[in-house]
């Protein structure tokens, strides 16, 4: 629980409602700690505190309300933070990644018995025993997975995978350049070798990074702060720029990087999420001559009930190691902990088993 802005997160008594119509009660098993808890922690996102954070989470559903019929007690499911409508034009015209019409549970978990309401982050609050989410949330998925990895999916790691084979569509025989190697351009490597690239190419200021980019499928690592990273991947794909470069930093000036380090048709995708005061300056003539497409990926522009099934299939045969995600597992009342880790560039990913 994130009692106030910037003030430590700690272990409260919550209640948590019974499941009203449309909502299910998730016994939570494993939780990510990702940097939107962080900013929300930081009040970068909303002043609405107390918050429950944790929104990368899998569990097992305890109970539903009226009306559900997707899961039931018993399911182990991945949360999702975005359940899409079903009705919306963006839904109807079969995009529902772009549906902003998104829906949460309607009541609210207390603090204690009558106590203030809390806030979950990103409509789930998952660093707790038991969470009430709506039931569209949850994505049912094969239980011989491990929790911990499983939850990543919920954010992440998803958002990374999704860039690449949802929103930048990489397919066999492309050349792929990743810009930014934390959790979520690792995913995007990751993916990009499940697409069947044929070079992959990390991009990163910290060695260290490049490394762990190296074990997750890239090809080929240059380190940008030594090395101008559009003449590094252009000679990398014989001068032409690569097929797909995804950018997984947010900045105006690694987003120029990208957008210069594809090949001319190619495809630039924007996963790093920008601040509001963020401006970019392109020559025009640039974007017009330069043909391609400029994407932004939004969670990966997945579809849950489609993405979380198929990738915990493909982790469980073998074929995608999402364990190498999970750099440390951690109690409920280490998240503060995994805040300083997280921040110091340490981890991929610290996860709360409970
Ligand atoms: N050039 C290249 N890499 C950079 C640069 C830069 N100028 N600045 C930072 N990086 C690298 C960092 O070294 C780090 O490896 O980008 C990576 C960022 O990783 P994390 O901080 O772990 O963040 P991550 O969780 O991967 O998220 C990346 O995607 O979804 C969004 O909100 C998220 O904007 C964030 C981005
Ligand atoms: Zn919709
Ligand atoms: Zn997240």
């Amino acid at each position: 629980m994130a009692p106030g802005k910037n003030e430590p997160v700690r272990v409260e008594t919550i209640v948590v409602p019974d499941p009203g119509p449309g909502e299910a009660v998730v016994q939570v098993q494993a939780c990510g700690v990702c940097h939107t808890d962080l900013h929300y922690k930081q009040g970068g996102i909303s002043d609405d505190y107390p918050f429950l954070l944790g929104h990368e989470a899998a569990g097992v559903v305890e109970a539903v309300g009226e009306g559900v019929t997707d899961v039931a007690p018993g399911d182990f499911v991945i949360l999702n933070w975005r359940a899409v409508c079903g009705q919306c034009r963006a839904c109807k015209r079969g995009r529902p990644w772009y549906c902003f019409d998104t829906h949460n549970a309607r009541q609210k978990m207390t603090l204690g018995k009558g106590g203030a309401e809390l806030e979950p982050a990103l409509g789930i609050g998952a660093f707790a025993e038991k969470t009430l989410v709506a039931a569209g949330q949850c994505t049912k998925v094969d239980p011989a997975v491990s929790p911990a990895v499983a939850g990543l999916l919920g954010c992440g790691v998803m958002a990374g995978i999704g860039a690449a084979i949802n929103t930048g569509q990489v397919t066999r025989g492309d050349s792929v350049a990743v810009i930014g190697c934390g959790g979520v351009g690792d995913a995007a490597v990751a993916g990009a070798r499940l697409a069947g690239a044929a070079k992959i190419i990390a991009v990163d200021i910290d060695d260290r990074k490049l490394t762990t980019a190296e074990s997750m499928g890239a090809t080929h690592t240059v380190n940008s702060r030594d090395t101008d990273p559009v003449e590094a991947v252009r000679e990398l794909t014989g001068g032409n720029g690569a097929d797909v470069v995804i950018e997984a930093v947010g900045r105006p000036e690694t987003y120029k990087q990208a957008f210069y380090a594809r090949d001319l048709a190619g495809t630039v995708v924007l996963v790093g999420v920008p601040t509001p005061e963020m401006q970019l300056e392109l020559p025009l003539l640039d974007v017009f001559g330069r043909g391609g497409a400029l994407k932004s990926s939004w969670y990966g522009d997945c579809l849950p009930s489609r993405d979380f099934p198929m990738l915990v299939d493909l982790h469980l045969q073998g074929r995608l190691d999402l364990g190498a995600f999970v750099t440390e597992t951690i109690a409920l009342d280490e998240v503060e902990k995994a805040f300083e880790r997280m921040h110091a560039g340490d981890v991929l990913r610290s996860v709360v088993v409970l």
